[in-house]
């Protein structure tokens, strides 16, 4: 567990919450990849449908969408997620979990979660939680950024390896963790009876380079944000990304600017 201090008084610091109202500035590119997963899980009929890391609630709604008569409940440990899911979907089932610490007698047949098991280091141990979460026959729908691949890797890490950020931010030790398929098939393959993975090259057209940055400043960036405690620093890491952007997305000739997203689906079922 992260635990942030503050440099000064040298006393525990509360890790900034997720800001839902930056994250939903992209949400039609963040949603789409659970449009796309929710249209490839081969279950006709489910009553009973979990989202994990269910963040403002837009994947979730996805899933409402296929399955209008399902029980579905989104589980978030971010208080401003689940505060603006209920606020935007005020009908549906949302609670504040951990999903690590998911000790809830109920069985599911669809375990759903877009872009949020990155967040937990040991995917391992969570991908034997959220399968022993299946009813017979259930599923486990899994989308995630296959952000190791990405340019935008290299962009962030060359700004954070650079003086001073290599002493003022603390993000490389806290980024999300990532695998390959490989890892994924690995771990889910005895538990299982069948894998169905692909991997999708989403490539975002946007009006510019701070585009970009304004989509990955409540995700990508977030680590390192977190942990640089001045405004000012904060402001001129910032600015030292936005440039490093705009050299490695250079614009089309007509100023829009293409940002390739990879990310990772996998499907187990039970
Ligand atoms: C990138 S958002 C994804 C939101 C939504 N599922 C979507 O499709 O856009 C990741 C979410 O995972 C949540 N999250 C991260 N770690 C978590 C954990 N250990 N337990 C529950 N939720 C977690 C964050 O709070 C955040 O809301």
């Amino acid at each position: 567990m992260c635990v942030l201090f503050d440099y000064l008084y040298n006393v525990p610091m509360a890790k900034p919450d997720w800001n839902p109202h930056q994250y939903l500035k992209f949400e039609q590119e963040r949603t789409q990849p659970a449009i796309d997963l929710v249209a490839r899980i081969e279950v006709e009929t489910s009553s009973k449908i979990i989202d994990i890391g269910c963040g403002p609630g837009n994947s979730t709604n996805v899933l409402l969408g296929r399955w209008p008569g399902a029980s579905i409940v989104g589980i978030d440990k971010s208080q401003t997620m689940i505060e603006r899911a209920k606020q935007d979907y005020p009908k549906q089932d949302w609670r504040l979990l951990d999903m690590r610490e998911l000790d809830i007698p109920e069985r599911y047949d669809v375990v759903f979660s877009n872009a949020a098991i990155q967040w937990v280091p040991d995917q391992s141990q969570l991908l034997g939680t959220l399968v022993g979460l299946l009813a017979d026959n259930g599923c486990l729908a899994v989308q995630i950024p296959s952000y190791q691949k990405m340019l935008l890797a290299n962009v962030i890490e060359r700004v954070a390896l650079r003086k001073p950020w290599d002493t003022l931010t603390d993000g490389l030790n806290h980024m999300p963790t990532f695998h390959d398929p490989g890892f994924f098939y690995d771990v889910l393959t005895s538990q299982v009876q069948e894998i169905t993975m692909w991997e999708t090259d989403y490539i975002h057209i946007m009006d510019s380079q701070i585009d970009i940055f304004e989509m990955i400043k409540s995700t990508g960036l977030k680590p390192f944000l977190d942990t640089i405690h001045d405004e000012t620093d904060k402001k001129r890491f910032e600015a030292e990304v936005l440039t490093e952007i705009k050299i490695a997305y250079p614009a089309q000739p007509n100023g829009k600017v293409l940002f390739p997203f990879k990310r990772l689906f996998f499907i187990a079922y039970k």
